[in-house]
């Protein structure tokens, strides 16, 4: 088939890549030029230049929406909907996309919403197609979520635990069904096909779900630490009932990223919007913040004052594997200390481009023994297998005191205590 994908980035880039490894003819459309080069990836994702190289006789980029949307049969929507900060996510750029398929295409076609968007957008959407495309023309709206995780992305599309599309009729399902016949010759997974609103909420409830589960742990460390559990042992202990799983149960600075805590906050905006308020997600997003202020609190606890100390962040993307650092929790702990006068550096393997965008008096540095060299203080803000594999040690000798707040939990305390370090983690 003739796929378009309006949008080359952690999404966007991902599908394309994916769909083409399929089978499908697929048009990447990113209004940054940089993006459709052609050249990889811009960003780090593990086994995706491989596949875009791979397949990349199918693979067409373009900055210009007439040459992507024209002939094709289904446009996915992957174009960002960042939030406006008052809990609602912005749809213009969805919006534009709606307007350039009215305006572009040139036979019947499908837009299929891949952003997360809140239910009825679709609705929306479908009624700047009817009142703008060409009469003659079929143009339906659809939504088919993804469930991908930054880091195994081409993992998780190729072999997702399920497939969720939402139509309005059974041409446009029969069309989506065209789509991933292909991958489910490759990779047997539940099929969802529901209507639209349906497949908008489940997205939205999954990773609304998934945030509160962490958040749910993160409160349970909280209390852990004052009864003198381990909280670690609290997950394992309820992670054994199936009922709850182990995972999204490991306690810490929190969650970040370019998901979770933009559409926990876009769901609690609609629930309250529809007339249906969903407190649970408003402690979710408190519990999260508070998450990387208690790593501060703990370090001033060791160190009294912060102004004039050396602190290493070991760590900077929102999570391993990514040199994403949309809203990661480290962000807040280097500006937070920086606005307390003390002197900040920041070791990430790969992320390390994005952290003066991010807080401009932080200093990056390439190597763990020169970021550490000399520091009062180290926070363990994203479990890279580098940084986790550190021994007490590695602290005691290169710094200047040795004392590690551990936010994910990566070290035994019993281990790093025995041997010297000044360790605090979160509810252990
Ligand atoms: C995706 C989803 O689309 C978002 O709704 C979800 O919540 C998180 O995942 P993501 O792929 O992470 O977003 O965003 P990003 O990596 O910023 O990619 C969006 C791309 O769309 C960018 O490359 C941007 O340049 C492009 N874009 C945006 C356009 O081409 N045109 C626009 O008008 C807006
Ligand atoms: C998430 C969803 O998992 C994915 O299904 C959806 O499509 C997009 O949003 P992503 O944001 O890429 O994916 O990463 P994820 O692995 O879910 O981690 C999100 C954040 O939660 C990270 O900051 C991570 O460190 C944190 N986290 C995760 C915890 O703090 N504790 C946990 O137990 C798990």
């Amino acid at each position: 088939m003739r796929l378009a994908i309006i949008g080359a980035g952690h999404v966007g880039l991902v599908t394309a890549a994916v769909f083409a490894e399929l089978g499908h003819e697929v048009r990447v459309m990113d209004s940054v030029p940089e993006r459709v080069s052609g050249d990889g990836a811009w960003f780090h994702e593990d086994g995706l230049d491989t596949l875009l190289e791979r397949n990349k006789e199918r693979l067409f980029y373009t900055t210009d929406p007439a040459e992507a949307i024209a002939d094709a049969e289904v446009v996915f929507a992957c174009v960002g909907t960042p939030p406006l900060g008052d809990g609602r996510p912005n749809l213009v750029y969805l919006e534009q996309v709606a307007w350039m398929v009215a305006e572009h295409a040139n036979h019947d076609v499908l837009l299929v919403e891949k952003s997360t968007v809140p239910a009825r957008t679709g609705e929306r959407l479908q009624q700047i197609l009817d009142y703008e495309a060409d009469g003659s023309l079929y143009v339906s709206v659809a939504s088919n979520p993804e469930f991908l995780r930054e880091g195994t992305a081409v993992y998780d599309t190729l072999s997702p635990d399920r497939i969720v599309y939402g139509t309005r009729n059974t041409r446009d399902r029969d069309t989506l069904r065209r789509v991933y016949e292909p991958m489910l010759k490759l990779h047997d997974c539940p099929v969802i096909e529901t209507d639209v609103a349906s497949s908008e909420m489940i997205k939205h409830a999954s990773n609304a779900f998934l945030a509160t589960k962490i958040s749910f742990i993160n409160a349970v460390a909280a209390i852990c630490e004052e009864v003198g559990a381990d909280v670690n042992v609290v997950a394992d202990g309820m992670g054994h009932d199936p009922r709850i799983g182990r995972q999204f149960l490991n306690a810490g600075i929190g969650y970040g990223g370019s998901c979770f805590p933009k559409d926990v906050d876009a769901f609690a905006h609609l629930a309250r919007e529809v007339g249906q308020p969903f407190h649970i997600l408003d402690e979710t997003r408190d519990v999260n913040s508070r998450q990387w202020k208690r790593a501060v609190h703990k370090l001033k606890q060791e160190l009294w004052h912060l102004e004039g100390k050396t602190i290493t962040l070991l760590g900077f993307a929102f999570k391993p594997g990514t040199d994403d650092v949309r809203e990661s929790p480290a962000a807040y702990i280097a500006q937070s200390l920086v606005d307390e006068g003390a002197s900040v550096r920041v070791f990430d393997p790969i992320a390390l481009d994005q952290i003066r965008n991010e807080v401009r008096q932080a200093d990056p540095f390439f190597s763990l023994t020169e970021a550490l060299d000399g520091a009062d203080a180290a926070v363990v803000c994203t479990d890279w297998d580098v940084i986790a594999g550190l021994a007490p040690h590695d602290f005691i000798e290169w710094m200047r005191q040795p004392v590690v707040i551990d936010g994910r939990n990566v070290y035994s305390p019993d281990h790093m205590r025995r041997h010297g370090v000044r360790y605090h983690s979160f509810g252990r």
